[in-house]
């Protein structure tokens, strides 16, 4: 959610600010802008729109001279997408210049207390500019004292910064450079989460970065150094990394890189080898992001499977959990917390985990998860999954459940990410970077996992051995079966442009199949804005079936499974309402001929492992018909990938 960029160097700064801007548009995407600072002065390019379309214009027109800049593509919080709320912002005297990604919560309060100060924007980033400003100033004029700037009167009920009791000799500004100690008096006065970039016009060699609850990177250069949202941005310059905790302030010259943290003495430092396969971050000869991605599937769920099946033992191995097979034995419930896509993974794996393992399993939403007392008893064991590792709720959930003493494992594509960081162990997915703002790949590489998981949680106590080597030789399938139906390509872009023009979708399933209903339709809502629902099957008659007429097609997962006849009364309840019905079942089922409008066949599996097969087609046709619909799927509107405020 929103991307930022820094650099200071020797090289021109803005064509790799924005470079890197195009590498992480998709993190936000409703405007963008770019300071470099050249002859005392900052020079800056700011548009509202996507990059292609506003900055680079700009830069192309008035290309912009400096070795010393900062970058920014936003997803709107505090005001609308325009020229005037992209950043960067700027403090009052417009010397400083901010880039930032978060929410300022108090900004409204620390606003007011700005009297005499003017706003360009309605954002809460220009507040903390103009707060960064005037620490800045007082300093410059020698009368810092650390944290009397701006004394909170704060009101009845006010929330405080969590930095408000520190004393000013804990601020640990004590020989930091003055923009620095700027920027961490000004962060005493906040509330709220920020990944910030910093430059001033006074200092031509000088890049300030914060951290607090939104991901933020220094990448170590040679006479170069960077500051980044994420590796995405950076990876074509250098592999050494650090990530930052939250707290840490990093100031970075050509050649140095000194942090310090606000919340301690000091900041635990380290440098990290970037494993990021930069060619894995483009797009090919794919038109699209999601399409390469839904195509990457074979590979990506083979990723996941290698070298975790033992097929000796049955069962599957990790080398991360980092909790012995005794721990595991202990665990008598799990709870997931997730969001969007990896809630629906969830549950998928809350079947799995009851089926396999007899384990009591409870999938909830993060950001409901967060703020409630939820009982979690001594052998609870909580699972977080999450693509990015850097959603805002799911990280709020997994810190909630270590404050209370439990162990959290993850499920987690991005290495390094705070979420792989702050667990206490966990799985790797290792899909590959997921560009694409709808998920895709995470979600087959998740339910994957999940599987294996659930296996050995399985063995360990009830599972069979010839039932896990089933599920085993199921599995090893996978790879292969998705690659055939990936080759019905063609077939189900047919389906999809005979109902782009429809307003309403209903997806069913039942049991395993539910979950992929739901990701069905979220896949269809946030590529085409087409209305979509996920149901269970026959929870439609409880109220929903009064929307089903001729124009609203029910696409219907009904595999030829212990419950196809229950699912296929369903269908005919749809049938008898004149809606159009498209089935996906499995292969050698004739029975759907004359009841349905369109079939698409799957390759026959075990039932727990449909759902790995049948959310391909599901992705295909939503991007097919996102595609008709003229949609542009790799930035669908409004939305942005990694969501990283509450
Ligand atoms: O990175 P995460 O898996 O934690 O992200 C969770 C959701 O934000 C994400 O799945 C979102 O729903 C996608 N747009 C779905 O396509």
């Amino acid at each position: 959610m929103c991307g930022i960029i820094g650099y200071v160097g020797r090289k021109q700064a803005a064509p790799l600010v924005l470079e890197g801007l195009r590498r992480l548009e998709y993190r936000g995407y409703d405007s963008a802008g770019l300071s470099v600072l050249r002859d005392g002065r900052l020079h800056t390019h700011k548009k509202k729109g996507k990059i292609d379309e506003g900055l680079a214009r700009l830069l192309q027109a008035q290309p912009l001279e400096g070795v010393l800049g900062l970058g920014h593509t936003r997803w709107a919080t505090h005001g609308p997408p325009s020229d005037e709320n992209s950043h960067p912002h700027f403090d009052q005297s417009g010397r400083i210049a901010v880039v930032h990604n978060g929410v300022i919560e108090n900004y409204e309060r620390l606003k007011a207390r700005l009297p005499g100060h003017t706003f360009q924007s309605s954002t809460d980033t220009e507040v903390l500019a103009h707060l960064i400003g005037v620490h800045y100033d007082q300093l410059r004029e020698g009368k810092f004292s650390g944290s009397q700037v701006l004394k909170s009167s704060g009101g009845p009920g006010a929330a405080r910064s969590p930095l408000e009791n520190l004393q000013p000799e804990n601020l640990m500004t004590q020989g930091a450079h003055p923009l620095a100690q700027a920027v961490m008096g000004a962060l005493r006065e906040v509330i709220g989460a920020y990944g910030l970039a910093v430059i001033c016009a006074d200092c031509p060699d000088v890049l300030v970065g914060a951290r607090r609850g939104s991901p933020l990177i220094v990448g170590v250069g040679q006479g170069e150094n960077f500051l980044a949202s994420d590796a995405t941005a950076i990876a074509t310059h250098t592999r050494e990394v650090i990530y930052l905790n939250d707290y840490d302030v990093v100031t970075l010259t050509p050649e140095r890189v000194d942090v310090a943290s606000l919340g301690s003495d000091t900041a635990k430092v380290q440098i990290s080898k970037l494993e990021f396969d930069a060619e894995a971050a483009e797009r090919g000869n794919f038109p699209h992001f999601m399409l390469k991605e839904i195509f990457e599937q074979p590979r990506t769920v083979e990723n996941a499977l290698r070298g975790r099946l033992n097929l000796d033992e049955a069962t599957a191995n990790f080398g991360g959990l980092n909790m012995s097979l005794a721990e595991l034995r202990a665990v008598d419930r799990i709870v997931i917390p997730a969001c969007g896509t990896s809630w629906h993974a969830a549950l998928v794996g809350e079947h799995l985990f009851e089926e396999f393992a007899h384990l009591p399993t409870e999938v909830e939403y993060a950001s409901e998860f967060r703020y409630r007392n939820a009982p979690l008893e001594k052998h609870t064991l909580v699972l977080v999954i999450t693509q990015s590792g850097e959603t805002a709720d799911t990280l709020a959930g997994l810190r909630e459940s270590r404050r209370r003493g439990h162990k959290v494992l993850a499920l987690c594509n991005v290495v390094g990410s705070t979420i792989a960081r702050e667990a206490d162990g966990g799985i790797y997915l290792h899909a590959g970077p997921e560009i694409g703002v709808a998920s895709t790949k995470a979600f087959t590489s998740q339910v994957t996992a999940l599987t294996l998981l659930a296996l050995l949680m399985g063995r360990i106590r009830t599972l069979a051995h010839s039932r896990a080597l089933q599920v085993i030789r199921a599995l090893e399938a996978v790879p292969r079966q998705i690659e055939t139906i990936l080759a019905q390509d063609d077939a189900i872009r047919q389906i999809a442009l005979k109902y782009a023009q429809a307003e309403d979708f209903f997806f069913l399933g039942r049991q395993y199949n539910f979950p992929v209903a739901l990701e069905g339709a979220l896949k269809l809502k946030e590529l085409s804005y087409i209305h979509a629902e996920g149901y269970p099957a026959a929870e439609m008659k409880h109220g929903p079936i009064a929307m089903i007429d001729e124009r609203t097609p029910t696409v219907i997962l009904i595999p030829a499974d212990a419950l196809y006849e229950k699912s296929f009364s369903n269908l005919q309840e749809i049938k008898a309402r004149q809606g159009p019905i498209i089935a996906v079942t499995t292969e050698g089922n004739t029975g759907l001929a004359g009841a349905v409008n369109d079939v698409i066949c799957l390759p026959a599996t075990l039932e727990p492992l449909f759902p790995l097969l049948a959310v391909v087609p599901l992705q295909l046709l939503a991007y097919h018909i996102a595609v008709a619909r003229g949609c542009d799927v790799d930035k669908p509107r409004n939305l942005a990938k990694s969501v990283t405020v509450e």
